[in-house]
Order: structure tokens, then sequence, then C-alpha cells
């Protein structure tokens, strides 16, 4: 479809629409894979204590500020800035976003397709009668081999484009509306699959008790950055999407639901992981291999294991899938309006680079292994660019524009949608986004990249 200023912006059609995206966007390999290994390396429970207080004041007020910029906008993560603070830099931070999704996507990308693979592991019964050490190898031969992992990436690329060509009601709200609910199926059966092995019961106790001598600054800094990449925030996706969002709908509640579910999909998978961990009587600190190695491993001793082996990485998979829709609608979105592509094109475009990029990412864990931009392999480079670099300072402008730029009139308007809502928690996250968040985020940020030494 092509852009055409008489036909009515694309939208969500309805209030389990936008939850299932916005909801899809954020619950990803963040939750399923990164939070439950964020939490074995940083003390179980005492991570998920400082993870909730980040989402709550952060998280939440950064996602508000985020719909607010999109709907009040109307526009993709760049035009919305433009048509709110005409002719400031201030779009500069959407153009920020749009390198960030390249870029995560690169990667993300690759670790997607990571999935598939395993997938087609499960269903071949590949991870049977494998020691800890065959396991670990045939996820090093795969990763670092030249071909498949780009095969299945490639795969990956072309699914989400297709959900993403399809348009935002037609599409992205489509699947995640069928996907959301899936997801939540099985991890429900992995749980209960979990808690019912042997030994369980330390894994639940790991997760919830909070053990704060394992508390340093790292860990602060960890659950921010956990919290900023598992809610998606910091880089336009929210913006984006929250540009769908109708204008009868009530922002301030969409944003405390998403996060949430968010939270309660990452602690779901907590519960679907450890227990089985410590039946096993693994350590969990396993750090990045824990689902893609210790896991396979417990799967091909546990009873049932070849169905729950599949559910689960068919679980990974949909989590990232409804992720990388939302990665690619920011760059399409972008493309379309502003440079007046249509959606195809601009979804063909933005995939090509993402390929171009995502490539060099797969083959750096193998053959470009050696190429390094500032020490660090392109992976890793664009890893830390995006994540640690673009999404805390994007979400600092971003609150600083909500905060102070666009004027409390207008956000107040645009929350409390003209005045129809009652909106009683707007003073408590105005005081957030305008002094909590900005806050706390430089002082993290400023500590991460060195600048301040609290840890
Ligand atoms: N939130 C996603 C996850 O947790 C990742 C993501 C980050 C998606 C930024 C979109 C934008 O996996």
């Amino acid at each position: 479809m092509a852009v055409n200023s008489n036909q009515p912006r694309d939208s969500f059609g309805s209030k389990f629409g936008i939850i299932a995206a916005a909801a899809g966007s954020a619950v990803g390999l963040g939750n399923i894979w990164k939070f439950p290994y964020e939490a074995g390396v940083n003390g179980g429970g005492a991570f998920l204590f400082i993870y909730l207080i980040f989402v709550l004041l952060i998280g939440v007020s950064v996602m508000v500020a985020e719909l607010t910029i999109g709907r009040a906008g109307q526009r993709n993560a760049i035009g919305s800035f433009k048509a709110l603070a005409p002719g400031k830099p201030w779009f500069l931070v959407g153009m920020m976003g749009i390198a960030a999704a390249f870029m995560i996507f690169a990667f993300y990308g690759a670790v997607a397709g990571w999935t598939l693979e395993y997938i087609y592991q499960s269903i071949r019964n590949g991870f049977a009668g494998k020691s800890p050490e065959d396991l670990s190898q045939m996820f090093t031969e795969f990763t670092t081999n030249p071909a498949r992992p780009i095969m299945w990436q490639t795969l990956f690329l072309i699914m989400t484009a297709g959900v993403v060509i399809a348009g935002v009601q037609k599409g992205i709200e489509k699947y995640s509306k069928i996907l959301m609910p899936l997801l939540l199926l099985i991890i429900l059966v992995l749980i209960v699959r979990s808690v019912t092995l042997p030994g369980a019961r330390e894994g639940i106790n790991f997760l919830f008790k909070p053990d704060f001598s394992k508390v340093t600054g790292h860990t602060i800094i960890s659950a921010l950055g956990q919290a900023f990449f598992s809610l998606s925030l910091g880089m336009g996706t929210i913006i984006t999407y929250g540009s769908y969002i109708k204008k009868k709908e009530n922002l301030l509640n969409t944003a405390v639901q998403v996060s949430l579910a968010d939270t309660l999909i990452a602690v779901l998978a907590g519960l679907a992981i450890f227990p089985a961990v410590f039946a096993f009587g693994i350590n969990p600190s396993e750090g990045p291999g824990l689902v893609f190695i210790t896991l396979p491993n417990i799967f091909q001793q546990m009873p049932g294991g070849y169905v729950f082996s599949l559910m689960f990485f068919i679980l990974l998979g949909i989590a990232a899938l409804t992720s990388t829709i939302s990665l690619l609608e920011v760059i399409v979105a972008y493309f379309s309006e502003e440079l007046k592509m249509s959606r195809k094109r601009a979804t063909l475009l933005a995939a090509s680079g993402i390929l171009f990029l995502g490539i060099l990412c797969s083959l750096s864990q193998g053959p470009i292994a050696g190429f390094k931009i500032f020490g660090l392999n392109i992976w890793d480079f664009l890893d830390f660019t995006s994540t640690k670099i673009i999404l805390p300072l994007g979400g600092l402008f971003i609150v600083i524009f909500v905060g102070f730029v666009l004027g409390r009139k207008r956000v107040t308007e645009e929350l409390n949608n003209e005045g129809t809502l009652k909106a009683r928690l707007l003073p408590v996250v105005m005081f957030l986004i305008r002094f909590v968040a900005p806050i706390a985020i430089a002082l993290v940020f400023l500590n991460m990249i060195g600048i301040l030494k609290i840890t």
C-alpha cells in the first residue's frame, strides 16, 4: 500500500490487539533467554527484586513517554519528533532508534535463527545420548559454522518480513493475537513439568528468595539495562506502536499492563527453567549457554523430554518472532512514511540491510571472529552500541522530551484523553518522568561507560 495522505493511517483494531502486539515486542529472547541467566548469575531473587523496582519506577514511565510521543505525533519514531518539535534536533533521537533497530535485529535475528536449528534438532531427537560436553561442542560447532546459522537467520527474517508486509492490523496485530496466547500456554505447560520434578523446590527458592549478599553495582546496572531491553524501550519501538493506538485508548493503563505482562513472562520463564536446573543438580549461573547447552542436557534426561524440548524451542522462537516484527516495523514505518516508499518496498529494503549486518554478526562467531572494532567483534560491538549506549541514551532523551519539552498541558491531554479519563496515576507518572527516570538513567549510564565508578 503506497502512502497516501487521504488514506487513514493503519491502526490496532482492539484493546487486546494493542496489548498482544506491544507485549509481543517486549516479551522475547530477553525474557526467556537473558532474564533467567542474568538472574542466575546475579543472585536469583535479589536480582528479581531490583529488576521489579526498575520496571515499576523507570520502565513504566519511559513506556508512557514513548506511547505519548507516538500517539501525539501520529507518525514513526523520527516523524513523531518532527511533528511535535518542528525544526528542532529532537528527531535525532528517532534516528538513533532506527540505527539501533538495524543493529539489534542483526544479532537478535542470529539468536532467533539458532532457535530454529534447535527446533529442528528437537524434532530429530538430536540431543539424545549426548554428554554435557557433546552438547557444548554441538553448540559451538553450529554457531561457528559459516553457513548453517545464516540459513536459519535468513529464514527467520523472511518470516518476520512476511508478517510486517501484511500491515499493522492484518499482519502485526493478527499474528500477535494468535502467538501471544500460544506462548503463555506453552510456558504454563513447561512450568507444570518443571515444578513437578523431584528436587524442584530448590529452584523455586533460588528464584524467589533474595540473597542480597550477591548484589553489587554490577547487579544494579544489569537490572536497569535488562529492564530497557526487555521492555523494548529507548529506540522508538513503543513510539511506533503508540502511533497505531486509537485516541480513545488509555495509555497509562496500557503501559502498566504491558510492563507487568513482560515481567510476569520473565518470572514464568524462570519458573520453567530453574526448578528443572536444580532438579538435575546443575549450576544455575551458567550464563548465556543456559538455554542452548544446559537445557538440552536436561531435556534428554527428563521423562517426556522429547516433547518438552520441542515445546521450549518453539516457545523461544515465538517470543523472538513477535519481537523481530516490532524491530522491523520501526524501520518500515520510517521508510514508508518519511521516505514515501510502499510498505512492501520499505520492508524489502530494511530486510536487506538487516540481512547484511546479520550475516556479519553470524560470521563474527566463527570465520571473522578476529575482526575487531574497538576491541570487540562485530556482534559484541553492535550489541554494546545498541543496548548499552543507544537504549539508555534514547530513553533519557525521551523522558526529557516528554517531561520538559512537550509541555505539561499537551502530555496531560494525551494521557487523560482530553479530560475524558480520570488518570489518577498521572501526577505520580509525571514526577517519575521528569525527575526520577532521568536521574536514575543518567547515573547508571555514566557508571556504565566508566565516568562514574560506583561499582
Ligand atoms: N524486548 C525484546 C526482548 O526482550 C527485545 C527488543 C528490544 C525488541 C528492543 C524490540 C526493541 O527480547
